[in-house]
């Protein structure tokens, strides 16, 4: 399908704000992508536009049910001056994954890749180029068919947005402080927890309020039946150093299957290093922490990369990990898939896609 491209006059373009500064997705690139969904025609005109707000019909059925789904991936500007994508097959097909838990209808992968790229194509001048610096991109689907009746709608929009970021944290790479909670949770085997629904984020803020009003950047969510086994956190997936292995939660059903925490996976399989994915207590970890034996905690995800824990809060208690400072995994993780990404270290695995 062709992507016709509707481009902003120069002089109507925003101001872009300086790199050095840019939060996490406070500003907005000059367009956007759409495409629409009918039943009779599928998805058709497949367009990028000036960016502006959309249309809704206060009937939208995702106003209403929340079917609505997201991607987050990023473009990095290499020193090379060249702009590469990170594993966007990877988000294609997440896309479609959420999408069809939610019996919304799903995207070529090529034509998911090509939107992305065409545009970022388009928007190079906002892929930022200070270090740690990209071009966020949240590709996004909704439900827009005005009715009231709850079953799946038969109309729906695909945009792609844009927005210039630095680190998701305040802390940037330093070591985050986490709350574990076992008054919330966050998803039950067989609900949407392995979706990027955004619903999942909605059930989520109560508890990261909490969390953030006592001095914590994000919560650790345990398992809704027993609340024993650790999921993951608010936006990332979790890693534990134990002296012998490197563990994480598996693909149960109620955690996000991260890009960051595949390509963690992978490397660390590479390197030799022993890596189970396996269900595991939270009281496995603070005996660990307590015995010395767990030796480093890291978060993994898009927008945070790689987030060093250095405290864990449970039941009143602080458990710092490392002495609070980051270890030299989380770094070596860290150092080589950013190095992957901005185009300084070799791709073996052919992980980047490149802006031409
Ligand atoms: C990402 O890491 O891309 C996410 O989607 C997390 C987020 C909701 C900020």
């Amino acid at each position: 399908m062709e992507i016709e491209i509707y481009s902003l006059p120069a002089e109507e373009r925003k101001t872009k704000p300086h790199p050095s500064n840019l939060g996490f997705g406070q500003h907005f690139t000059d367009h956007m992508f759409l495409m629409n969904y009918t039943q009779d025609r599928g998805w058709d005109h497949p367009r990028i536009v000036p960016y502006q707000p959309i249309q809704l019909d206060p009937a939208a059925l995702v106003l209403h049910y929340a079917q609505a789904v997201f991607e987050g991936l990023k473009a990095y500007h290499g020193q090379d001056g060249k702009i590469r994508l990170f594993r966007p097959d990877m988000n294609a097909r997440r896309l479609n994954a959420s999408a069809e838990r939610l019996c919304m209808p799903t995207i070529e992968p090529d034509l998911f890749i090509e939107a992305v790229k065409t545009l970022v194509r388009l928007e190079k001048g906002w892929v930022p180029q200070a270090e740690g610096a990209s071009l966020y991109i949240r590709p996004t689907m909704i439900a827009t068919e005005p009715a009231l009746g709850v079953r799946p709608a038969l109309e729906y929009l695909f945009f792609i947005i844009a927005s210039p970021v630095g680190a998701y944290y305040k802390e940037g790479f330093n070591p985050v402080k986490i709350m574990v909670t076992d008054k919330y949770v966050r998803a039950v085997p067989g609900g949407i927890g392995h979706t990027k629904a955004a619903a999942n984020y909605a059930a989520s803020l109560k508890a990261a309020q909490e969390a953030q009003t006592q001095g914590y950047s994000q919560v650790l969510w345990l398992d809704a039946r027993e609340k024993r086994f650790v999921e993951e956190v608010g936006t990332m997936n979790i890693f534990f150093l134990f002296k012998e292995a490197l563990v994480t939660p598996p693909l149960s059903g109620s955690i996000l299957p991260g890009v960051t925490r595949d390509s963690v996976i992978c490397l660390a399989r590479e390197w030799g290093i022993e890596i189970q994915e396996r269900p595991i207590t939270i009281n496995e970890i603070l005996e660990g922490l307590e015995k010395g034996e767990v030796l480093e905690i890291f978060g993994t995800g898009t927008a945070a990369v790689i987030s060093p824990v250095g405290l864990l809060h449970y039941k009143g208690k602080d458990y710092t990990i490392n002495q609070g400072e980051t270890g030299p995994l989380a770094e070596r993780f860290f150092q080589e898939i950013t190095g992957i990404q901005y185009g300084t270290r070799p791709d073996p695995s052919g992980w980047t896609v490149l802006v031409d």
